[in-house]
């Protein structure tokens, strides 16, 4: 019977792991002591909305419901603006889809809480401020602000060429990390190539796969 009990309490452990709520992404009224709270009860309405979400081609990912950041110049890691760079896939000249999507709030330049569908159990989202997020919503420091200089950070928004660079795993057999689209047809490295922003099962800042003996980074990378 005692084994049962720790093997069920084993079990609700790893699921109650395997999601957003409770995690820094859970911004919700009931979001863990320390960090930022909002008045509504939703998760997911922060990032996307059943209905009346923005519009097709504004879709930075699947029913998209947040606005997007208001940085008009960035800095990319590209061969042009990093001295040490070797790269050989092309870098979109500032961020796009699913990474334009973070910098919707990680660029500290709109409030974590600025959405499109205002969910039905509020009138208008306010802030608790936690973290690294004040009272008006903003990112404003730490290290989860990164800003809009990237070229200190590994490059977003690059094609996967791993025909031209021999040093990558095959797009189609680089397992938990994922391209977009999609990984069949070998696209881009976003921010969610490396992170799931829905959960930190591992006790990671959202990461795909486990960074001990940096398994993430073998994933796409032959070292
Ligand atoms: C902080 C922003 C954020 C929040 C909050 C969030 N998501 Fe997502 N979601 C994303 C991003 C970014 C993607 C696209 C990248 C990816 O697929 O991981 C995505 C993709 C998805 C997808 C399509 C891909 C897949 O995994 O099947 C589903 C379904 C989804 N989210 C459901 C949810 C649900 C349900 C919730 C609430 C419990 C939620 N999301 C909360 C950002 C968010
Ligand atoms: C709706 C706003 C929002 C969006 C969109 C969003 N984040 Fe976050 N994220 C936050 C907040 C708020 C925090 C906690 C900030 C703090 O207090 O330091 C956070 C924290 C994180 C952390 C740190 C987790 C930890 O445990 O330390 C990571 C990693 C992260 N986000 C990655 C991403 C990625 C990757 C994307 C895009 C795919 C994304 N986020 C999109 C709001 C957002
Ligand atoms: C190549 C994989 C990879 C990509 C791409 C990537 N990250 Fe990360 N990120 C990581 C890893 C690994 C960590 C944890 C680092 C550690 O343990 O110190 C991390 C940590 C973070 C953190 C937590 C703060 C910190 O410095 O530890 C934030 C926030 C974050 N990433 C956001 C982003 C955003 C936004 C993007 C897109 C611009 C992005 N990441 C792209 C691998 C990646
Ligand atoms: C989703 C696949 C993927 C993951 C996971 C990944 N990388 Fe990368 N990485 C790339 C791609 C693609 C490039 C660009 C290669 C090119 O164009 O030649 C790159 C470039 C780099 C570069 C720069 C090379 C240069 O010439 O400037 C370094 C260094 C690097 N990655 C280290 C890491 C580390 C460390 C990790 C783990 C934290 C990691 N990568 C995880 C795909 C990935």
């Amino acid at each position: 019977m005692k084994k049962l009990l720790l093997g069920l309490m084993v079990l609700a452990g790893t699921s109650a792991m395997a999601t957003i709520v409770g995690t820094k992404h859970d911004l919700s009224s009931a979001a863990p002591a320390g960090q930022v709270k909002t008045n509504t009860g939703q998760v997911c309405v922060f990032c996307h909305t059943p209905h009346n979400a923005a519009a097709v081609a504004s879709q930075l990912i699947p029913l998209w419901n947040h606005t997007t950041t208001a940085t008009a110049t960035w800095q990319m890691y590209t061969n042009a603006n990093v001295a040490v760079a070797n790269l050989q896939g092309t870098v979109d000249a500032s961020p796009t889809g699913a990474s334009l999507a973070c910098f919707s709030c990680h660029d500290g330049t709109v409030a974590v809480g600025a959405i499109g569908n205002i969910p039905n159990d509020v009138a208008s989202i306010t802030y608790t401020a936690g973290g690294n997020v004040n009272g008006t919503g903003l990112i404003t420091g730490g290290n989860t602000l990164l800003g809009s200089d990237l070229r200190n950070d590994h490059p977003i928004a690059i094609t996967y060429r791993n025909d031209l660079d021999t040093g990558l795993v095959a797009a189609a057999s680089i397992g938990a990390a994922r391209l977009f689209p999609t990984n069949a047809t070998g696209n881009k490295v976003q921010c969610a190539s490396c992170h799931d922003v829905h959960t930190n099962a591992a006790g990671t800042p959202f990461l795909r796969a486990s960074m001990v003996g940096s398994a993430l980074c073998r994933l796409c990378h032959v070292k």
